[in-house]
C-alpha cells in the first residue's frame, strides 16, 4: 500500500466531510447541496463504500484529496502534508513541486516577519511612539497579542538585518514575499544596498489567511500629518491576492459558523475594535467591494453576510456589485447604519452598545436600498417617481431569487402609489436596453438511452446492496448491452462464492473500468434510497428492472426480424427456409413478450 493509501484507508470520508458541511442519509449514500456551485437540490453525493464523492451538478468529484483541494482551494502536495499529520502518517517521499516550495519559502518568511515586527512593538524602546498610538487608538495590549499586531522599524534595511542577516534568507525571496523593493527601481538613500525595507516606520497589521498562512501585511502610518500614504500594503505576490483575502478569518470563523452570520467591514481596525466588543464573527475588506472569490469563501461559513462599510453602500457602483455577486451565490445580505458614528471602529471604541443595537435592527439590502431612495427624491412627485424607478429597477431585477424579487417590485409599486404592470413594463424595457434577456435555458438534456438507464440502476441495486447475485445469472447476464458493464460482470465470477468486497473487486478491475464502477455507487436511488436496505423489496425490484430490461430487449429483437422478413419478402423470398426460420423466430419472441407481460399483470 503506498502512503496515498495508507492515509485514504485511515479516514472515512463520510466523516470527514461532515466536518465542513452536513451530510443527509440517502440509503447507502450521503447528500448535500454541492458547495462548489450554487444548486437548490442537493446532487452532491458521497459514497461511504467507495469513498468516493461527486457532485451531478458541477461534475466535480474524487477523493478526499480532491475534496480538501477544492475544498480548500490547496494544491495536492498541501492537501497531503495536511492530511499525513493528521493521521499520523509520516511521509517518506514527498517532493513538493517547485510552486508549493516557494509557496511555503513565502509563507515561513512572512510569518518571521510578523514575529520581528511583533516581537518590536512590544518590546523595544523605538517602537514606543507606535505602541503609545496603537492604545491611544483602544487597542488592548490582548488584541497586539492576539492579532500580532507589530511596527516596522524606522530604518532603510531593518527587516533585512534579521531576515538576510541573522536568518540567512535570500534577497530576491524576500523581494518575492514584496517585504523588500529593489534600489535600482527607484532612488532612494539607500544607495548602498541593493534594496530597501517596504514597511518603515509603521502599525504592521499581519494579513492572515482562514488556514493561518501569513499572505502579507497592511502598514499603517503613526503620525496622522504624515504626508505619505496612510496605509502600504503587501503588493500581490505569490501568496497575496487582496481580492481573495479576509480578514481575520482564521481568528473568526468558527465564531461566523457559530452565529450564521458574518459582519463585513472595510480595513483591520474596524475588525480588531468589532472583536473586542464581543463582535466576533467579523471580517475585512479592503476597499468596499466584494469580490467573487471572498463571496465564495465566506459561503463556506455562513448564509448571511451584514455590511458595515463605510462606503455608500446604495451609490457604489463596486459596492453593488459585490452584493450581486453574494446575492448570486445565495447568501442573504443586510446593511448596517451607524448614523452617529463614522465607521465600525469609532462605534466600537465610543459607545459598543450602540453599534450591537444597530447590528440587530441590520435591514436587508433590498429594504435598505429602497428606503434610500426614497429619503433621496420626492417620492409624490413624477419627476422623484422616475428618478427612483431609474435607480431601483436595475437592482431588483436582478435579484436571483423570483420570490424575492417580486415581493420588492411589488414594495417598490406600493410605495410609488403605481401598478405592478407599470413596474413591469419598466422593467422589460430596462432589460431589452441591457440586452440581459437571457435565452430560456435548454432543458437538460441526457443522451443516454433507456437501456443504458436501466443497466445502470440494476448495478446501482446490486452493487450497492452488496447483493450481486442476480449477476451470477447468464440470461441476465446476457442483456447487458454497454460493453463496460459486460466486461466488469465478467470479471464478477469469483466473487459470487463469498461475501462481496468492492474494495476487492475494485483492486482487480482495470483502471479503465474503475471510474464506471464508481460511479455506479454515486447512482441516487431517489425515494428507493431507503428501501434497498429491505430485501424482499431489493429482490423484487431487481426482478422488476431484469424484467424491463428483457422486454426492451425482446422489443428491440422484434424490430430487427421484422425487418429481416420484411427484406425477404420484397426479395420474393417469401416461404424460404431462411424467412421460415425467421417467421418461427418472430412468433417465439412475441410469445415471450406475452408470458412477460402476462407474469406482470399477475
Ligand atoms: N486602506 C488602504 N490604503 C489606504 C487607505 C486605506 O489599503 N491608502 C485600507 C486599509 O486596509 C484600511 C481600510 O482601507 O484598514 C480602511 O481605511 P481607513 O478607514 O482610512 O483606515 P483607518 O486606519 O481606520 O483610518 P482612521 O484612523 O482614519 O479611521
Ligand atoms: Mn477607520
Amino acid at each position: 500500500m503506498d502512503q496515498i493509501e495508507e492515509i485514504k484507508a485511515k479516514i472515512d470520508l463520510v466523516q470527514f466531510i461532515s466536518g465542513y458541511m452536513p451530510l443527509q442519509k440517502a440509503g447507502r449514500n450521503f447528500k448535500a447541496p454541492c458547495p462548489f456551485h450554487t444548486e437548490k437540490t442537493p446532487s452532491f453525493i458521497v459514497s461511504p463504500e467507495r469513498q468516493i464523492w461527486h457532485c451531478f451538478g458541477c461534475q466535480k468529484g474524487g477523493d478526499v484529496f480532491r475534496f480538501l483541494m477544492e475544498y480548500d482551494r490547496m494544491d495536492f502536495g498541501e492537501a497531503l502534508r495536511l492530511l499525513a499529520k493528521k493521521t499520523g502518517v509520516v511521509l517518506k517521499s514527498y517532493q513538493p513541486s517547485e510552486d508549493e516550495a516557494q509557496k511555503e519559502k513565502l509563507y515561513q518568511i512572512n510569518h518571521l516577519a510578523m514575529e520581528f515586527f511583533h516581537y518590536l512593538l512590544l518590546n523595544h524602546q523605538a517602537a514606543k511612539p507606535a505602541l503609545e498610538y496603537i492604545l491611544s487608538r483602544g487597542i488592548s495590549k490582548d488584541s497586539l497579542k492576539l492579532f500580532k499586531i507589530g511596527y516596522s522599524p524606522h530604518l532603510w534595511d531593518g527587516l533585512q538585518q534579521y531576515l538576510v542577516g541573522k536568518k540567512g534568507y535570500r534577497s530576491p525571496d524576500l523581494e518575492a514575499a514584496g517585504l523588500i523593493i529593489p534600489t535600482s527601481r527607484v532612488s532612494s538613500p539607500a544607495s548602498r544596498s541593493q534594496y530597501y525595507d517596504r514597511f518603515r516606520h509603521r502599525l504592521m497589521f499581519p494579513l492572515i489567511d482562514h488556514r493561518g498562512n501569513v499572505r502579507g501585511f497592511a502598514g499603517r502610518v503613526l503620525d496622522p500629518l504624515a504626508k505619505e500614504a496612510k496605509y502600504v500594503n503587501t503588493p500581490e505576490t505569490l501568496v497575496y491576492h487582496k481580492s481573495e483575502l479576509l480578514y481575520p478569518l482564521d481568528l473568526t470563523k468558527e465564531e461566523i459558523k457559530k452565529e450564521n452570520q458574518a459582519v463585513v467591514v472595510e480595513g483591520e481596525l474596524d475588525a480588531i475594535s468589532s472583536f473586542q466588543i464581543g463582535i466576533k464573527n467579523v471580517v475585512a475588506i479592503k476597499g468596499s467591494a466584494l469580490t467573487e472569490a471572498q463571496v465564495k469563501l465566506l459561503k463556506r461559513f455562513t448564509d448571511n453576510l451584514v455590511l458595515a462599510l463605510d462606503a455608500d453602500i446604495a451609490g457604489d457602483q463596486a459596492v453593488r456589485r459585490g452584493i450581486e455577486i453574494a446575492d448570486k451565490e445565495g447568501l442573504n445580505i443586510r446593511v448596517l447604519e451607524l448614523e452617529k458614528y463614522k465607521d465600525p471602529d469609532e462605534a466600537a471604541q465610543k459607545e459598543p452598545k450602540y453599534y450591537r443595537d444597530c447590528l440587530k435592527k441590520a435591514v436587508p439590502y433590498y429594504d435598505f436600498l429602497i428606503d434610500s431612495s426614497f429619503k433621496r427624491n420626492a417620492g409624490e412627485t413624477p419627476e422623484g417617481k422616475r428618478k427612483i424607478g431609474e435607480e431601483l429597477i436595475p437592482p431588483l431585477s436582478r435579484i436571483e431569487n423570483e420570490i424575492v424579487k417580486d415581493h420588492y417590485l411589488r414594495k417598490l409599486a406600493d410605495k410609488l402609489g403605481v401598478s405592478e404592470e407599470a413596474i413591469g413594463i419598466q422593467i422589460k424595457k430596462y432589460l431589452a436596453n441591457q440586452n440581459l434577456v437571457k435565452p430560456a435555458l435548454a432543458p437538460e438534456k441526457t443522451n443516454r438511452s433507456r437501456e443504458e438507464i436501466l443497466e445502470e440502476y440494476l448495478l446501482a441495486l446490486c452493487f450497492q446492496s452488496g447483493k450481486i447475485r442476480a449477476l451470477s445469472v447468464e440470461e441476465n447476464r446476457n442483456l447487458f448491452q454497454l460493453p463496460g458493464y459486460r466486461k466488469m460482470i465478467d470479471l464478477l465470477n469469483p466473487f459470487f462464492e463469498k461475501k462481496f468486497s468492492s474494495a476487492e473487486f475494485a483492486a482487480v478491475l482495470p483502471l479503465e473500468l474503475t471510474d464506471l464502477f464508481n460511479n455506479i455507487y454515486l447512482v441516487d436511488l431517489g425515494k428507493n434510497n431507503e428501501r434497498i436496505e429491505d430485501e424482499d423489496w431489493l429482490d423484487k425490484e431487481i426482478g422488476q428492472t431484469l424484467q424491463q430490461m428483457k422486454i426492451l430487449k425482446i422489443k428491440k429483437d422484434l424490430v430487427s426480424v421484422s425487418e429481416e422478413i420484411k427484406k425477404m419478402e420484397k426479395e420474393d423470398r417469401s416461404g424460404s427456409s431462411d424467412w421460415k426460420e425467421a417467421e418461427n423466430r418472430f412468433k417465439n419472441l412475441s410469445e415471450q413478450l406475452a408470458s412477460i407481460k402476462e407474469e406482470k399483470s399477475v
